[in-house]
């Protein structure tokens, strides 16, 4: 695994931007970062080269931009219903979403964002990558390379082998790697968006207000019970595909990851040791970044 893996998150965690757990988290990343300060000509014309990623997920649309030295230094990331399933269903939306995104990040930067990389889940339609790559090129970047999921998520983790499980808003993807190479992958219809329904359910909530709950950590324990058996189809699905490809480690990243408990659910399911690396929400994001050559 990458043995800077913790600092990398970490950074990455304090230069993003976005709306987590409900409250906005804006930080002041120019000194801290070598970017120009107010002083300095903001729109400096000779751009840095920087590394772009763009993920547009079913709950997060995610902007990742790296420093030539491929460690984190801006970003930006929106909850937007844009995709489902892997499938970009909110065209428009998507690329008004993008143009914004990209927008904010080049302001704070002073310099504009020309390239990017971009991922799909694995096993989509290669109609839908297409779909992907052009929202992205619509936003007005130049797409360098479009790059699977997982392959994404482990330029970050750099596992050797072990099953990356991705469990986003949508989906859970599986993907195997043997000596740091994928060798399956899949994706299922089960992610947090079906834990924020289960909570809805149960709570007599609108969905907004359950999803507003469960990104809680402090709610976490008492809606544990709730999202317990969601936790379970997770871990059964784990468990079917990795059946044939035995692994000993299961990584878990994407938003979902955060729930408390999850990976204690999941190795319960799978009887598989199960691990949570770093900040789980931004891996695969930074990992597409990485792809932006
Ligand atoms: N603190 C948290 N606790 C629990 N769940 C969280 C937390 N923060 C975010 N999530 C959930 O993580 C999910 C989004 O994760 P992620 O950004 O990895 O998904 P996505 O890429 O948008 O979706 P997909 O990969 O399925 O298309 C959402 O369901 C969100 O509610
Ligand atoms: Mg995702």
């Amino acid at each position: 695994m990458n043995p800077q893996l913790d600092t990398f998150l970490a950074q990455a965690q304090s230069v993003m931007v976005g709306e987590l757990n409900g409250s906005s988290s804006k930080q002041e990343t120019k000194a801290s970062f070598g970017l120009p300060t107010e002083e300095e000509d903001p729109w400096d014309k000779s751009q840095p080269r920087v590394h772009v990623g763009v993920d547009l997920g079913t709950a997060y649309t995610v902007l990742a931009v790296l420093d030539e030295q491929m460690q984190p230094l801006a970003g930006e990331y929106r909850f937007a219903q844009i995709v489902r399933d892997g499938l970009v269903v909110d065209f428009h939306g998507a690329i008004s979403l993008l143009r914004e995104l990209k927008q904010n990040v080049e302001a704070r930067l002073g310099f504009e964002l020309t390239t990017a990389a971009t991922t799909y889940p694995p096993g989509v339609p290669g109609t839908e990558v297409r779909a992907t790559r052009h929202v992205v090129e619509a936003a007005g970047f130049e797409v360098a390379h479009v790059v699977d999921e997982p392959t994404a998520a482990n330029a970050v983790l750099q596992i050797e082998n072990g099953a990356v499980v991705d469990v986003g808003g949508g989906t859970t993807g599986i993907a195997i790697f043997r000596q740091g190479q994928v060798i399956y992958t899949a994706d299922e219809a089960t992610g947090g968006t079906h834990f924020s329904l289960v909570i809805a359910g149960a709570m007599n909530l609108e969905f907004e207000k359950a999803e507003a709950l469960k990104k809680d950590p402090r709610q976490h324990k008492r809606l544990f019970p709730i999202v317990r058996p969601v936790m379970e189809k997770v871990g059964s699905i784990v468990a079917r595909h990795i059946a044939a490809h035995p692994v000993e480690t299961i990584y878990l990243v994407g938003g979902t990851a955060l729930f408390s408990g999850i990976e204690r659910v999941v190795q319960e399911v799978t009887g598989v040791p199960t691990v949570i690396p770093g900040h789980p929400l931004f891996v695969t994001p930074l990992g597409v970044a990485m792809h932006d050559t």
